[in-house]
């Protein structure tokens, strides 16, 4: 299976960033421990990082046909960003959403996600090991 993960804004600070809620590692540790997962999974990984919104929906348009299955962290783009919505849609990929921390125990904006209903599932609240368990879920569907 190819299996593309899709990390929006600000997701290339972990390790500095607000480390009570995201944790310590990078965003890098996370994609090594992914890929030793993919490689276990025989998975076809490809792992990105952008801040910028244009940038995602590119990879999702470039994602069809060629992936089978998305994982995306879309940041704050999470709470408010119609065109990423549209965009999950359109390609028809199966996706799953991904988040650190529990976006429904925080601030009440953040338990609001536009993108949820174009999605399989969400998964959220488990920190990094949440890479593991949607690259496992993304297998399995
Ligand atoms: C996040 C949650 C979002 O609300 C926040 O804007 C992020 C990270 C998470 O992984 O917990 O940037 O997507």
């Amino acid at each position: 299976k190819k299996v593309l993960v899709i990390n929006g804004p600000n997701l290339n600070l972990l390790g500095t960033r607000e480390k009570d809620i995201y944790g310590e590692e990078t965003l890098e540790d996370i994609a090594i421990k992914m890929n030793t997962e993919a490689i276990k999974l025989n998975v076809d990984l490809s792992f990105i990082q952008t801040n910028h919104e244009g940038e995602i929906i590119d990879k999702i348009h470039e994602a069809k046909g060629r992936i089978d299955t998305i994982i995306i962290n879309p940041g704050a783009y999470t709470h408010y960003s119609i065109a990423i919505r549209d965009a999950i849609k359109a390609v028809e990929i199966p996706a799953i959403e991904l988040h650190l921390s529990n976006i429904h125990a925080r601030e009440e904006f953040r338990s609001k996600s536009v993108i949820a209903p174009v999605c399989v599932g969400q998964i959220c609240g488990f920190g990094s090991l949440g890479y593991i368990l949607a690259l496992n879920a993304a297998v399995m569907i």
